[in-house]
């Protein structure tokens, strides 16, 4: 868990290639013109062709010849395509509402003729460990900074003072200020210790809960019309927990989506769970019990997109679309997992409770 927290940080710089068109703008541009038709979504799909795929494309469509050939520019259907003035062949076809700026299909050109190179979208990318960019700088964050520094031609700030130094730890890592004693304290002791005492420290996992709190839009608010109280605040205090535990990341996912179904789940594990019952609750006098019980399970896969898949879930709700690579079907087949329970409410109990139950 504390691992992660600071990888994703790390793994987030990108190399930035400043000549060619990258795999991004590429996806930009054929999302915008050309997914509509040559995209996930199989019922849509015209003349044979995904442009969503790189194998497909260099496969091609009805015509069997390639819509990419990496290199070949003038050789690619695709191109040939999009720059043809014949209403039989050009691309998009010629009633379509927009057209690619001549920038876009520029760009689209010159990504051919370097190589066509094709990643997927950092959603499905496992994470690499990259090598440091800048290796004079032994501290990680350190040599990413540098590298993206001197591509921009600047320099680091001058190293701060101890004391400054010490107050952004404190803010870093408990999102506190260290007290005047607790400078002092900084002096005697120096950077490591320092850093060691405060990863033990119960506001550690306070300061960084934070952030899995707003992905799991947490509340101890029902969120709807006049709002009324709940307690969610058991659940907050299990993810402190957790992280001040240093739970690994993979049983603290486990338990967030599932931790009722775990075997002989304790009541901690079906506290975990409030992850997902944290959807708004709407107790409107007139509303379609079944009706919003949808929206609640609605909200609890679209969280599960968000905060665990990195990705956006919800369109899918109603029909495949060209934004996301996630079929209808495939969406219904997730909601599954969580459209088999429903607790309205659910409650906890002390030691001395639980023993009378
Ligand atoms: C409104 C739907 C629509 C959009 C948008 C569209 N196409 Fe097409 N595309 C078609 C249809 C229909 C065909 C099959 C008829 C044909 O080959 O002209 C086709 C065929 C093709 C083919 C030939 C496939 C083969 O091997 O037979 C290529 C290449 C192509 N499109 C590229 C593009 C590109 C690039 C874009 C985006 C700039 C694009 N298309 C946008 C409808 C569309
Ligand atoms: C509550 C149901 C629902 C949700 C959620 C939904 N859509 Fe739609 N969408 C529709 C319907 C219905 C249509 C067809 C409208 C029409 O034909 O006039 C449509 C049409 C579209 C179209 C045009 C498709 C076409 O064939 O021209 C696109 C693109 C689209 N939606 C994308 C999205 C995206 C992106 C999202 C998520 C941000 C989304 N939709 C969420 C119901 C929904």
């Amino acid at each position: 868990m504390r691992l992660l927290l600071f990888t994703a940080v790390l793994f987030s710089t990108h190399p930035v290639n400043a000549q060619s068109a990258s795999p991004e703008e590429v996806r930009r541009i054929l999302s915008e013109h050309c997914w509509h038709c040559h995209g996930a979504d199989a019922e849509q799909r015209q003349g044979g062709l995904r442009l969503d795929q790189l194998a497909a494309a260099l496969q091609g469509g009805d015509s069997g010849k390639p819509a990419i050939i990496p290199g070949d520019h003038s050789g690619s259907e695709l191109i040939r395509r999009l720059t043809s003035t014949d209403p039989d062949l050009m691309m998009p076809p010629p009633d379509a509402a927009k057209r690619p700026a001549a920038a876009d299909i520029e760009l689209l050109r010159s990504w051919i003729a370097d190589g066509a190179a094709w990643d997927e979208h950092w959603a499905f990318t496992r994470p690499q460990k990259q090598a440091l960019p800048v290796p004079e700088f032994t501290s990680p964050v350190d040599s990413f900074v540098a590298a993206r520094l001197q591509q921009h031609g600047l320099q680091f700030s001058p190293e701060a003072s101890p004391h400054e130094l010490c107050r952004r730890l404190y803010l870093d890592l408990i999102g506190l200020p260290p007290t005047p004693q607790q400078l002092r304290d900084f002096d005697e002791n120096g950077f490591d210790v320092t850093v060691d005492m405060l990863l033990k420290h119960p506001a550690f996992g306070q300061k960084w809960a934070r952030q899995w709190l707003d992905l799991a839009r947490y509340s101890d608010t029902n969120g709807f019309e006049k709002d009324l109280k709940r307690e969610q605040w058991i659940w907050r205090d299990w993810v402190i927990d957790a992280i001040n535990q240093d739970l690994p990341w993979n049983q603290f996912i486990i338990s967030q989506i599932a931790g009722d179904l775990l075997p002989e789940a304790t009541q901690s594990e079906r506290i975990a769970t409030g992850f997902l019952r944290n959807s708004m609750i709407n107790e409107e006098g007139a509303i379609i019990p079944e009706e919003f019980r949808m929206a609640e399970m609605f909200d609890r896969l679209d969280c599960i997109g968000k905060s665990v898949l990195g990705l956006t879930t919800q369109c899918a709700q109603c029909h495949t679309h060209k934004y996301d690579p996630l079929t209808h079907t495939e969406y219904y087949g997730m909601f599954a997992f969580l459209n088999n329970t429903y607790e309205a409410q659910s409650w906890v109990y002390t030691k001395e409770q639980e023993k009378k139950q």
